[in-house]
């Protein structure tokens, strides 16, 4: 966990004692804090990933001149926390690549907007790091070319499923993924699954057969590329139906629209990997949220029967998506919140990763526990006035705690089906089918009566 309480303490000693000892009101010294020697070094280490010309976020952070003009918005948002994008409670875990500020970095910020956003010497400045649109992870073995999709200028927000051509038809083991937007300006976050063979477009697009999906791996603004441990990979059944869903989000208007084609990157291993990493989803298809609830509250478990190793923790719901917490029930009693996300954003599908793997001894419970908002309090709530339920669209809702993991013992993966779903979960699952059989029926049936 990053040590943020300590160091506002320390800053707020810093504060009081200054303010006994300096007469004026304002003790910032304008000519302490400046672009060249404080600001750039943060803003370059924490913002530029994004805040560069051709990415996501609005505007480029790079340059002085650049910067100046936000230096206000700068303040506040770094200071409310809503900058750098990232919702774990810092008081849980530690993730790598957290790109949070530590209460001295917003202090630093803070200072420069009240000293007037100084430049200081910008012949000292540090160069704007470097990007390159190569390969992160080195030439990838396989390069999957998703087929073009143009958005238009109308289009605010838009998912499209895609079906990408898989040439493999043999077993392979998925060591990393490093994937690459095309219109990099106007995708919010693409997703990776594997599906069975016979798996059609029309299939997942039909909201019937999503449970049928493996998810493999995603990229959103600020998300690294996915890399397995040493000796664990991903298993890609032979002749796999590859889907991508694309989430397009910009700005609509004259001149906003491009063409989008992203790429993936797949690294293989040479053979069958020591650990096989499986995703497993935790959900809870029975949501039935009322109109209006501001505080619906969904769950789901399960209990493993061998030591486990859990890498990653990605929560996922929708507009009415408020908090998720994942836990662990130890079989001593003992519980452990692994990650807590205290004030979700459906706009940021952000995956966190531990930095060290968590090993969960056999009959651990790990639960994940949702909140939703579906009252008109929730700003990004659509529709106050109704019930919601699970489903594909963004106006429907999910609830799912998204988790790559590995069984400790080897020998508990040799007769390994091609999709792994806990019991627990296959019950869940048969209730959403037959849930959404009597949904299909109850509508054949009402679209029959009404002529
Ligand atoms: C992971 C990508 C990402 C990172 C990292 C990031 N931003 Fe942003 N930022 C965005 C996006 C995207 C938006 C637009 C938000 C929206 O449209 O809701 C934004 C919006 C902003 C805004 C508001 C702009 C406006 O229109 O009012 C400010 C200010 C800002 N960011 C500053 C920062 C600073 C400072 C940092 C680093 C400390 C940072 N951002 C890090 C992606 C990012």
């Amino acid at each position: 966990m990053k040590s943020r309480l300590p160091i506002l303490a320390i800053s707020l000693a810093l504060l009081a004692g200054a303010a006994l000892a300096a007469p004026p009101a304002n003790n910032v010294d304008p000519a302490e804090v400046t672009w060249a020697d404080h600001v750039a070094p943060i803003l370059h280490a924490n913002c530029v990933s994004c805040h560069r010309p051709g990415q996501t976020a609005p505007m480029s952070l790079l340059t002085y001149d650049e910067t100046r003009p936000w230096a206000k918005s700068i303040r506040k948002v770094t200071s409310d926390r809503t900058m750098p994008p990232w919702f774990a409670n810092p008081e849980h875990g530690e993730f790598v690549e957290d790109p949070s500020l530590t209460d001295a970095e917003i202090e630093t910020l803070n200072r420069w907007v009240a000293a007037g956003a100084p430049a200081g010497d910008l012949a000292q400045a540090p160069e704007p790091p470097s990007f390159s649109s190569e390969w992160k992870l080195g030439p990838p073995d396989l390069v999957y070319t998703a087929p073009e999709y143009h958005v238009s200028d109308d289009i605010e927000d838009h998912y499209e499923w895609l079906q990408v051509d898989n040439p493999v038809d043999e077993e392979r083991w998925i060591r990393a993924i490093e994937i690459h937007p095309g219109f990099v300006e106007g995708v919010h976050h693409q997703l990776t699954y594997l599906a069975p063979p016979d798996a059609t477009l029309a299939g997942v697009q039909s909201r019937t057969g999503t449970l049928d999906l493996t998810f493999v791996g995603g990229w959103g603004p600020g998300v690294a590329p996915l890399q397995f441990a040493d000796g664990h990979g991903m298993r890609m059944p032979p002749n796999s139906t590859l889907f991508f869903q694309m989430h397009y989000h910009k700005t609509p208007g004259p001149g906003t629209g491009g063409t989008d084609q992203t790429t993936m990157g797949l690294y293989f291993h040479d053979e069958k990997p020591e650990n096989v990493v499986e995703t497993l989803w935790l959900v809870d298809p029975t949501l039935n949220i009322p109109a209006g609830a501001a505080d619906y509250h969904s769950w789901s478990s399960f209990t493993t029967e061998h030591e486990a190793v859990l890498f990653d923790f990605t929560p996922h719901m929708h507009l009415r998506g408020k908090a998720m917490t994942f836990t662990a029930e130890y079989p001593d009693g003992r519980k452990e919140v692994l990650l807590d996300v205290p004030n979700y954003d459906f706009n940021w599908q952000l995956t966190y990763t531990p930095t060290e793997p968590r090993v969960i001894p056999a009959g651990t419970t790990i639960r994940v526990d949702a909140k939703f908002d579906n009252s008109a309090d929730n700003l990004a709530n659509p529709d106050p006035t109704s019930n919601v339920t699970w489903g594909e669209a963004t106006t429907d809702e999910m609830m799912v705690g998204f988790i790559h993991y590995t069984f400790s013992d080897q020998t508990q993966q040799t007769d390994m089906p091609t999709f792994i779903v806990p019991d627990a979960l296959k019950q869940q699952i048969e209730q959403v089918r037959e849930f959404r059989r009597k949904q299909r029926e109850a509508a054949a049936a009402a679209a029959e009566t009404g002529g």
